[in-house]
């Protein structure tokens, strides 16, 4: 079966002039859930893979924190100090075992920190030290992120304003160390009852995010940082209503409307689900109901998915890790990009629950490659594309201009990618005028018997592994001769490069 896309969508010949839908920075973030993470050689090569983007320190438990700038750190803290404190700062420290061994400790109360979220049990705030932050800090700048911090909303004067005085504690010391941070306040206030008994409406919220860009301004190493918000949950109807209030009251401080999104429940969700394209074009009308507060109260205001994962509640075990989560991974960068989100970040690079892109052993998993191979290819501007003589749903397909740091590649090239939820494979034409290209295939495939539920992912048949600690695979395309089908095996997905396509939107 041959498909073939609708040239007047691809290009409009002869002029090659390719309708531009909207330009996006897609910068893929990291989030660090709990614990500070470390200056581990490993993480740090697989996190530098992926930059620049942004680092963000937030979730539930930043509602729970409190920095005290007196306490001496913890015997912990100290050594993983230690370990990260030698002269070159992002250098990498001598004795990576005691750190692994570090996280391995953590993992477990991780763990339990997620299972207590999904049960809205009340937590426990506990303490941020100066070498917690530093640890953060430098992890992240040695990793060439940005540094998103999310301060504590819960902390409040009785029953209604914020208390910002921990804050002004946190922002002198940053302040104090150059440390170049954006900010957050908060994190999914639609469910602060449910978590901490506390109520506070969009309005309130609003006028704390004021009062917190006044105490940016107060400090001249922060009066031009950048202030994120309000990382509302799913916009179901009461989330809705708390947005647009919050919009209303708030709006103007904020750099960027950030929510977050999760297709399914972690601990019911099926292959089915992860493999249904309803299930997939829920998330469009997820963003449309944003888009429309947005538009409706603060019109041109940049929106972010300020976290985002396949399956709440840690993710679905044996599916959030395995090659089939790509499917909702690379569609829902597709759709961002196309519906006009300017940065996802992505629950989560490192820490428990099955959604990370690296596990507890510290290897990548599926969805980290896929990450790395967005990154290295699909460039910000998205192009439109059709398709005929197949499903659309089904046989779901995104163009973008190619990345042109890439150094393989030029302006005018352009990169497609597809994902295919047929059982069966499928083979994809570029239109006649493109019959003359050549292309560069980037085929992912699982790897194993385990198929689609394998954690190991093959690219053009070679697994991807990294080659030792400092140094990732180099990600090799599989050149097709001009003219040829695009065949994409029963579930799976790739990305293809059109070398030389001299598109006019990408030039
Ligand atoms: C990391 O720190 C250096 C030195 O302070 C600075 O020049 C650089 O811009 C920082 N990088 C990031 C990503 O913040
Ligand atoms: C900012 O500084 C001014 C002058 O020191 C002070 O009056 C004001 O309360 C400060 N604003 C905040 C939000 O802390
Ligand atoms: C912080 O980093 C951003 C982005 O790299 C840069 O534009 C800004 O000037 C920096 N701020 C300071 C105070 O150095
Ligand atoms: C493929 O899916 C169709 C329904 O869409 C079903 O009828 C058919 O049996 C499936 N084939 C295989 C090989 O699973």
């Amino acid at each position: 079966m041959s498909l073939v896309f609708r040239s007047k969508d691809l290009v409009q010949t002869p002029s090659l002039q390719i309708r531009l839908v909207c330009w996006i920075v897609m910068r893929i973030f990291v989030q660090f859930l709990h614990v500070p993470s470390h200056s581990n050689r490993k993480l740090r090569t697989l996190a530098k893979g992926l930059s620049p983007g942004l680092l963000r320190f937030g979730g539930t438990k930043t509602d729970f924190l409190i920095f005290d700038p007196t306490k001496d750190s913890t015997l912990e803290e100290r050594e993983l100090w230690e370990l990260q404190g030698n002269q070159d700062i992002c250098g990498v420290s001598s004795t990576p075992f005691a750190l692994e061994e570090q996280l391995l400790i953590q993992w477990p109360i991780q763990e339990k920190l997620i299972l207590e979220e999904q049960y809205w049990k009340k937590h426990n705030t506990t303490t941020i030290t100066r070498s917690t932050l530093d640890i953060l800090y430098n992890f992240a700048n040695c990793s060439e992120f940005q540094l998103v911090f999310g301060l504590n909303a819960l902390l409040r004067k009785g029953n209604s304003q914020w208390d910002s005085s921990n804050a002004q504690l946190l922002l002198d010391y940053c302040a104090s160390q150059k440390y170049n941070m954006s900010w957050e306040l908060g994190n999914e206030p639609n469910s602060f009852r449910k978590k901490s008994g506390m109520y506070i409406d969009g309005f309130q919220l609003g006028q704390d995010f004021v009062h917190l860009r006044h105490l940016l301004s107060n400090y001249s190493f922060y009066r031009n940082s950048k202030l994120y918000g309000p990382d509302v949950g799913q916009p179901r109807k009461n989330t809705q209503k708390l947005l647009r209030s919050f919009l209303k009251s708030g709006g103007k401080v904020i750099d960027s409307v950030t929510w977050h999104h999760y297709y399914v429940n972690g601990r019911t969700a099926t292959r089915k689900d992860f493999l249904s394209p309803e299930v997939l074009d829920t998330f469009i009308t997820a963003i449309n109901n944003v888009f429309q507060i947005v538009d409706g109260t603060v019109p041109g205001k940049k929106v972010w998915l300020g976290e985002t994962s396949s399956a709440y509640g840690g993710g679905a075990p044996r599916l959030s890790n395995a090659y089939v989560a790509g499917f909702m991974w690379l569609d829902k960068l597709g759709l961002s990009a196309k519906l006009g989100i300017d940065v996802v970040m992505r629950q989560v690079f490192f820490g428990a629950g099955t959604y990370h892109l690296v596990d507890q052993n510290f290897e990548p998993l599926p969805d980290y490659w896929l990450s790395l191979l967005y990154k290295k290819l699909v460039g910000t501007k998205v192009l439109h594309v059709g398709l005929k003589g197949a499903d659309q749903k089904k046989l779901r397909v995104y163009l973008h201009c190619t990345n042109y740091h890439h150094p393989k590649y030029k302006e005018g090239d352009v990169t497609l990618f597809v994902l295919n939820l047929y059982n069966i494979t499928k083979r994809l034409q570029l239109p006649y005028y493109l019959s003359n290209k050549h292309i560069d295939e980037y085929l992912l495939l699982p790897h194993g018997k385990d198929n689609i539920f394998s954690r190991s992912i093959q690219l053009n048949g070679h697994v991807l592994r990294m080659v030792d600690d400092k140094t990732l695979p180099t990600l090799n395309e599989k050149p097709l001769s001009p003219g040829s089908m695009l065949g994409l095996p029963a579930f799976s997905y790739g990305f293809y490069v059109i070398k030389n396509a001299k598109a006019t939107a990408c030039i």
